[in-house]
């Protein structure tokens, strides 16, 4: 396994629509384990394969820090609700920025068997849900803000005050 660089803002990569997996190749493996070690490297809830330069139907989501979730080929099936919160991204480093979002999102996905599944989620998950599966079609969060971008250690020394 090995960390992989994460892609930022304006590299052309994090703007193409990704494709689909067909096999799971031992480069395909590779990249998966990569991917979730990038992503607890840089302590983030989750990262799509884009951003390390892969333009695949791949995503990696952790929202507790204990729970791997893998998607590949994943397909938005249902939302419903709505939630309005801060948002940040690990290719848009030290910022965040207020996004709407479904409060719920459902899912169907394979996973590194290609085997489907289904995941549903709320809240976070379903923000995190609904952010990566972005990245696959070249989307990111900055685009869907509302207001302006802040320094995320400012947000954090709001919430504290
Ligand atoms: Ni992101």
């Amino acid at each position: 396994m090995a960390i992989r660089k994460i892609r930022e803002i304006g590299d052309p990569v994090l703007t193409k629509k990704c494709k689909e997996v067909t096999e799971i190749t031992p480069r395909v493996q590779e990249l998966i384990d990569d991917m979730f070690e990038t992503l607890y490297e840089a302590d983030g809830v989750g990262l799509a394969a884009p951003q390390v330069g892969i333009l695949k139907r791949i995503v990696v989501i952790d929202v507790t820090g204990e729970d791997p979730i893998l998607l590949i080929n994943p397909k938005l099936m249902e939302t419903s609700g709505e939630q309005e919160g801060y948002e940040g991204c690990l290719s848009v480093p030290g910022k965040s920025g207020k996004v709407t979002r479904p409060n719920y999102a459902k899912v169907m996905a394979y996973d590194e068997n290609m085997n489907a599944f289904e995941l549903e989620g709320t809240e976070l998950l379903a923000r995190a849900i609904c952010h990566e599966l972005d990245h696959l079609d070249g989307q990111l969060y900055v685009e869907r803000v509302k207001g302006p971008l802040v320094d995320t250690t400012e947000l954090m020394e709001e919430e504290e005050e």
